[in-house]
Parts: C-alpha cells; sequence; structure tokens
C-alpha cells in the first residue's frame, strides 16, 4: 500500500469558495436545449415546455449559475429572433454547427427556466456578427424596468419584472479560427471594451467576462489575454478560459494528469492578469471565469445530417475513468478560489453533458456524481493544503502527484469536507491528515466512486455508477487516517461533534 499526507493549518486558507465555481453551460447546440430543456410534446413537460424531470436533476447538482446561449452557438445569434409569439419567429441556418434553429427558445424562456432551477444566468452577447448595440439593448430588454421601447416590449411579451441578469460574457472564443467574426486580439479587445462601455452604461450593476484564450495550446496564448486586458481592464470583471481533454491515447495515467495542465492553466492567467495589473499601477484585480471545462472526446466522429434540427451532436457517453478526471479538475476548481470565481462544466444536458435524456426518462452519466458532491460539499473555507504523496511520470507532465486534493471547511456547519482522487490504477493508498486543530471532528460520512472497471458507463434505467458509503476513514487522537481504493473519487465529510 502507498502512503501519503495531507498538510493543513486551519489559519493556512486559500480563500472562500465562491458558489459559481459549481456553475454549468447550456448552448442551443444538438438537444441540449430542445429535448433537453425545452420539450413542449413530453409527457415531462411543465406548463411552460420545459421537462420536469431535467429540472429536478439540475436542482440536484446545486448549480448557481448557468451560461447561455453558446459557445460557438451565440457568434451567429441574433437574439431578437428568440423573443415574441413562438409562431412569429423565425427558422435561421444556424452555421457554428451547421443545423437549423427554429428560435423556440431565446432570452425570456431561459430566465425563466434559471428561476426554476435556481440558477443565475449568465447570458454571452454576440460579439462575432454582433455590435455593440445589439448587446446594449439586449441588457436594456432584460434589466431595465420599463418605459423604454426594449422594456416595455419585454412586458408586453409577459414579463413585467425585469429579468436583472447580473452577469454577461462579452462573446465566446474569439481568438479562435472556428468562431463566426473571428477577431485578432487588437480588434476584439476594442470591440470588447466598447461592448461593456455600453452595457454597464444601461445596467451599472452587472459584471462582465471578456474572453480569454480558447485553451492553454493557442499560438496567441498569453499575447492575446494581455491585449485584451490592455484595453478593457477597467470596465471587465472577469478573463475567460476555456478546456477539453480526451482520453484518445488510451491512456490513463497521462489522461488523469491533465489536472496539472489544468492547474498551470489556471496559474499562468493569474499571472498574466496581474502583469497588466502591475504595468497599470492598479488595485483592481481581475478575476477568472472558467466558463468551459470537460473531458470530451467520445462523440467526436459522430456524424448527423446537415441543416436538421437538434441532431444528436456531441453527446459523449462518459465512462469511470473521465468522472476522475472531471473530479480532479473541480479540486484544482476548489484549490485556485482565491482568483477563479465562476466555473462552467461544459454542459449541462445531452451535449457534452452530465444528465442525457430520451423521450422516456433521463439519466445521470458518471461524471454527474462528482459535479453533484463538490457542488453539495464544496462551499466554505478552501483550506491551502500541501500534499505530500508518491508522483509519476506521464505523457506531458512528470512528477505528478499520484492524489489531487482539495479541502474545505464550513465554519457555520463545523464540517470540513475533503476530496481526494487518487489516480493510482494498482494500489491502496493510506493518507493521512493531522487535525488536531479541530478538536472534536469525527468522520460524518465517507464515500467513494470506484469500479473495477474503467470503462464502465450509466445508462438510461442502469446507474450502476454512484458513489457508496464506506468506512473507509476514521480520526484517532486527532489524526484522520484514510484507505483510498486505486482510481478512486473520495468524499470524506468531518464534522464536530455536539
Ligand atoms: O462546448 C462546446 C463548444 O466548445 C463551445 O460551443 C465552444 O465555445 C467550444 O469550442
Amino acid at each position: 500500500m502507498k502512503k501519503a499526507r495531507i498538510i493543513t493549518d486551519r489559519h493556512y486558507i486559500k480563500g472562500e469558495v465562491d458558489k459559481n465555481i459549481f456553475g454549468s453551460f447550456t448552448e442551443q447546440l444538438g438537444r441540449c436545449i430542445y429535448e433537453g430543456i425545452y420539450e413542449p410534446d413530453s409527457k415531462f413537460a411543465d406548463e411552460d415546455g420545459f421537462r420536469c424531470d431535467v429540472i429536478d436533476l439540475v436542482r440536484e447538482l446545486d448549480v448557481p449559475i448557468i451560461r447561455w446561449p453558446g459557445g460557438n452557438f451565440v457568434s451567429g445569434y441574433n437574439w431578437e429572433d428568440g423573443i415574441g409569439p413562438k409562431e412569429s419567429r423565425p427558422a435561421r441556418l444556424e452555421l457554428a454547427w451547421g443545423v437549423t434553429e427554429d428560435n423556440q427558445f431565446g432570452i425570456d424562456e431561459f430566465a425563466t427556466w434559471c428561476k426554476k432551477v435556481e440558477a443565475d444566468p449568465l447570458v454571452a452577447v454576440n460579439l462575432g456578427t454582433g455590435t455593440p448595440e445589439d448587446a446594449r439593448r439586449l441588457v436594456e430588454y432584460c434589466n431595465h424596468p420599463s418605459g423604454t421601447a426594449l422594456s416595455d416590449l419585454r412586458i408586453k411579451h409577459g414579463y413585467k419584472e425585469p429579468h436583472g441578469i447580473k452577469y454577461w460574457c462579452l462573446g465566446n472564443e474569439m481568438d479562435g479560427p472556428w468562431q463566426i467574426g473571428h477577431k485578432t486580439a487588437y480588434e476584439y479587445a476594442r470591440v470588447a471594451n466598447e461592448t461593456a462601455k455600453v452595457m454597464k452604461w444601461v445596467d451599472p450593476s452587472i459584471k462582465l467576462v471578456a474572453c480569454g484564450s480558447s485553451g492553454l495550446w493557442m499560438k496567441t496564448f498569453g499575447e492575446w489575454e494581455v491585449t485584451v486586458l490592455d484595453e478593457c481592464y477597467d470596465n471587465v470583471d472577469y478573463i475567460s478560459l476555456h478546456t477539453y481533454y480526451g482520453n484518445q491515447a488510451k491512456d490513463t495515467p497521462s489522461f488523469l494528469a491533465n489536472t496539472v495542465g489544468f492547474n498551470d492553466f489556471i496559474k499562468a492567467v493569474i499571472s498574466i492578469c496581474d502583469y497588466v495589473k502591475a504595468k497599470r499601477h492598479s488595485r483592481k484585480d481581475i478575476m477568472l471565469s472558467f466558463d468551459e471545462w470537460n473531458v470530451w472526446y467520445h462523440s467526436h466522429n459522430v456524424h448527423f445530417e446537415k441543416w436538421s434540427k437538434h441532431p444528436h451532436q456531441l453527446e459523449d457517453h462518459y465512462n469511470f475513468e473521465d468522472a476522475l478526471l472531471v473530479g480532479g479538475m473541480l479540486i484544482s476548481l476548489i484549490n485556485n478560489c482565491d482568483r477563479v470565481k465562476i466555473g462552467c462544466l461544459a454542459q449541462l444536458i445531452n451535449v457534452i453533458a452530465p444528465i442525457m435524456t430520451n423521450k422516456d426518462g433521463a439519466f445521470r452519466q458518471t461524471t454527474f456524481w462528482p459535479f453533484a458532491q463538490a457542488s453539495k460539499y464544496g462551499r466554505g473555507t478552501a483550506l491551502d493544503l500541501r500534499i505530500d504523496c508518491p508522483k509519476y511520470d506521464a505523457k506531458n507532465y512528470t512528477d505528478v502527484p499520484i492524489l489531487d486534493a482539495a479541502a474545505v471547511a464550513n465554519d457555520e456547519k463545523e464540517t470540513i469536507s475533503l476530496f481526494i482522487v487518487n489516480k493510482d490504477l494498482a494500489e491502496d493508498v493510506e493518507v493521512t491528515c493531522d487535525l488536531r486543530q479541530y478538536e472534536g471532528y469525527r468522520v460524518k460520512e465517507s464515500t467513494e466512486l470506484v469500479s473495477d472497471d474503467l470503462l464502465a458507463t450509466n445508462w438510461f434505467n442502469d446507474e450502476k455508477l454512484r458513489p457508496t458509503k464506506t468506512d473507509n476513514a476514521a480520526i484517532d487522537g486527532g489524526i484522520l487516517t484514510a484507505v483510498l481504493k486505486p482510481a478512486s473519487w473520495n468524499v470524506i465529510i468531518l464534522k464536530k461533534q455536539a
């Protein structure tokens, strides 16, 4: 059995976890919206045409913020196509994904659905084909109370109260040549700043996310962020990061080692933000919005009929090892909570998603579980851990720790939640953690997500992979000892005894 030590001091804290790091993303893509969120003909539909079974699962995930409408989709989207009587809404060729969009779901439906799932909307504006004026008009339509043409139009459509949308993205992946209206860093920076200005003039309370790079691997990475922040620094609050990983090479140790790259990406963007801050002699910190992250590769070669309506696109069927990496990335978001303030698992339903539907029901993919548990137990203060554990070399990284771990203390509830991934595929790891500073704390519950089969999956009416309770952890004399199975996601909840 391998041995490891988690070193913690209750006074060494990383920061408060912003609940918004447990956000997600819904794009007008594939069957995410149509057949996922909105399916008026479904036996599960409520009075607004939203699927109640999906609403229940999204609530179970406890997602505090949801990004929409894209993604690549937003860069050709005219939001005014998606408002008003449904029968008058136009069908359009949707160039980002090669389908037909009939606009039966738009901003009003999204805001209504977000209320039902108790999430804040994070709305992206179109800076591909769209203009600052289009974005400004959208803020006015959504957030201005009444007495102007656009706010009164919202009221006429049945929404007397403003939607009050606080969080907005200034476009999507504008550094990518695949994007409709792709821009150079300077072209984007200028339009983003002008858009930010007028959006905030309409509603000064809103928070804005500028587009960072679509990945650490982009040739323009670094220069892009500097150029964008040089222009937009005073008018934006966050910069975005996006990344996806896959195990095409069928090399699980290297696949799981991607948490190192994920963490490096975050650290690099923090450094860039702080470089621009220093150059400007500014007192303001730019925060990070990791508003697209996930595993994505299983569905890359699936074909669909061009210009069809909501075809099966990007429907990754996740396996057990994918859940381990998702758990590792959640741990990294928690451990960087002093600067990462928004995180969006991309995506939420049917498209590279933890929730899948068909006409008869819905099921939880393997990746549902680490997300649900981190979202439920990961609210509080993240402790600044040191992890002393064996390391291994992977294809892209050396000295990869076999454990990813985070700890979140919640003083109000008098709990500590430990999240640990054991990436060792062969051996148990015995972890110890000196918790003598937390007098009276005992193990309340320990669960593990394990499988003998790294490729095991869930399916409709067959959710075999789910966390199970275990008695693998105990505190004796203030020292926690836990034995973690090979290839496992572990959540240990400690609670002060009354
Ligand atoms: O989430 C799928 C796609 O990935 C998004 O539309 C785009 O922003 C990214 O490239």
